[in-house]
């Protein structure tokens, strides 16, 4: 089943803190942002990377397009304020409003294929569904500092990218969105609004968003087993 992907890259990666976009960090070697495109590069149902970036990161994100042989990002489109923004801008770069759109983040390089072939086969179906994997923690609400609540665990996910739609249903929850000027934290937030059903896909615990300087240290180690 054919897809297209937006991806946000423009972020500014002020948590990672190193004065920098964090996806030119590199892992062994290669910057995060190509270790993410690699994937999709490689997937023959990917039809085109439409990628979202900052206009300060123009020159080097399309210099590293081309050092390592990335092809099939389609549109380089400006990011937004929010991460919300710069979707909505890559959503305007769909070219098939009948078709599949994925949206994932730029920072998830670790994303397995057969994720996203379940993925993509359910939105088609569904109308939209996403990654996530049930939440190991115990999970409790506070008031103050203090323990209000323990929350039923057994019907709670921690939800990753990518996140997949029919483009007509994720353009439908932007505008929605964009009218009623809500920001949501993923663009499930957005089509639930709709309201619009969203099926889930049980993905991998190792598909971390490298968010933080510690995630570098598990993403070495990601990279080493996978290797094995
Ligand atoms: N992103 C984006 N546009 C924004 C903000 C974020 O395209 N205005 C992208 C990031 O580049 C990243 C993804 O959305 O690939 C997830 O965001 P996050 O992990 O929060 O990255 P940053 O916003 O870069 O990091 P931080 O919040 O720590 O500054
Ligand atoms: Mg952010």
């Amino acid at each position: 089943m054919p897809y297209q992907v937006i991806i946000p890259a423009a972020g500014q990666g002020k948590r990672m803190g190193a004065g920098k976009n964090k996806l030119l960090l590199t892992l062994e070697g290669v910057p995060i942002l190509i270790h993410t495109l690699r994937v999709f590069e490689a997937d023959a149902e990917c039809s085109g990377i439409i990628l979202a970036i900052n206009p300060s990161d123009e020159q080097e994100f399309k210099s590293l397009l081309k050092e390592y042989g990335i092809h099939k990002v389609s549109s380089l489109v400006t990011g937004g304020k929010e991460r919300q923004d710069s979707v909505y801008n890559g959503l305007r770069a769909v070219h098939s409003i009948d078709g599949v759109v994925l949206v994932h983040d730029a920072a998830r390089p670790f994303i397995r294929l057969e994720t996203i072939r379940n993925l993509v086969e359910a939105a088609s179906k569904d109308g939209g569904a996403i990654v996530a994997v049930p939440v190991k923690d115990t999970i409790k609400k506070a008031d103050d500092g203090r323990v209000a609540e323990t929350v039923e665990r057994s019907s709670l996910w921690s939800v990753q990218t990518p996140q997949a739609f029919r483009a007509s249903v994720l353009l439908e929850a932007h505008n929605k969105a964009m009218r009623e000027q809500f920001i949501g934290t993923d663009e499930s937030s957005l089509v639930e609004r709709i309201p619009h059903h969203v099926s889930i896909i049980e993905g991998d615990y190792d598909n971390i968003k490298l968010t933080t300087p510690e995630d570098l240290y598990f993403a070495e180690a990601i990279l080493r087993k996978r290797k094995e």
